[in-house]
């Protein structure tokens, strides 16, 4: 049986900000990525996945917003962004982004920000400043192959076993070091981690770009079973990707949106996605 988790702000915020508000943050968050991630955080919460929520690179806080929203009892989210360079030259940004916080009800105690370079920052600093107990995990900083890699690593370290990396920036033509990067971080040393999703960039470049979804092999199948579930309208088709089967991919034309998990979805999903 899912363990339903109690939220830590008002329950209908995450669907209003999905919808209607997260137009009213600056940033690059498309509305495909959001659709998608809205059912994924859905999808934790009816398998009972509970831990922090994370992202590097937050700038104004379009994405990590989302997050917050869906956070449940006795979570938090974690911000880490260098916020100019040197680290916290740029204080118009990080006002922006607390402000924007503010705005969406997400307090002070529901949230730490970490101003550094995160290529800094090591596991074993993670695990000492965090706890190291993550179930979401944004990589969104800076766009360099080493960078990215080591924000991936940096991430397949903090998530938990049943946690999910949401890679930015794949197969955006304004970024080939991403690409360069995720491909490579698949084709080296053999690890838990494996493709779950692709979300097609929907809109100007400058809005954002395709996102990849990464979980740890036993919960792949799960999350991606979920996800074909809840926005099959959106699915394309499945491809094989850096040695993994079955990648699907989704594209979005419109709107967020998604199939609501009532209990009619619920039952098919718990058919199909038992746990491998
Ligand atoms: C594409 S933006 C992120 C967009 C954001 N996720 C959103 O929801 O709109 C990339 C961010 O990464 C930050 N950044 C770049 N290099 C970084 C680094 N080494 N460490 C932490 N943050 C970094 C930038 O300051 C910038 O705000």
């Amino acid at each position: 049986m899912p363990r339903h988790l109690d939220k830590l702000l008002d329950p209908n915020a995450l669907a209003a900000y999905a919808l209607q508000d997260v137009d009213s943050v600056q940033g690059m968050f498309q509305s495909g990525a959001v659709s998608v991630l809205w059912s994924a955080m859905e999808l934790q919460d009816e398998y009972g996945i509970s831990g922090d929520v994370a992202e590097i690179g937050v700038h104004h806080g379009k994405l990590l917003i989302m997050l917050c929203l869906g956070l449940n009892l006795g979570e938090r989210a974690i911000a880490v962004e260098i916020f100019g360079n040197p680290p916290g030259s740029n204080s118009a940004g990080k006002e922006q982004f607390l402000a924007n916080m503010a705005r969406f009800g997400i307090g002070t105690e529901n949230f730490e920000l970490f101003m550094a370079d995160s290529t800094l920052i090591t596991s074993a600093d993670w695990q000492s400043m965090t706890g190291g107990n993550v179930r979401l995990f944004s990589v969104d900083g800076d766009h360099s192959k080493e960078a990215v890699l080591s924000d991936l690593a940096l991430a397949e370290k903090a998530i938990n076993a049943e946690g999910l990396i949401i890679a930015d920036d794949l197969f955006n033509p304004w970024y080939p070091t991403v690409t360069e990067a995720i491909y490579d971080y698949f084709k080296g040393d053999p690890k838990d981690l494996q493709p779950v999703a692709f979300i097609a960039a929907n809109g100007p470049v400058e809005t954002g770009a395709s996102k990849l979804l990464i979980a740890r092999a036993p919960m792949a199948g799960r999350y991606k079973s979920g996800l074909k579930l809840l926005n099959q309208d959106n699915l394309k088709h499945c491809d094989p990707f850096a040695g993994f089967k079955d990648v699907p991919s989704f594209y979005f034309e419109g709107l967020p949106s998604k199939r609501p998990l009532d209990d009619a979805m619920r039952d098919i999903l718990n058919d199909i996605a038992t746990p491998s």
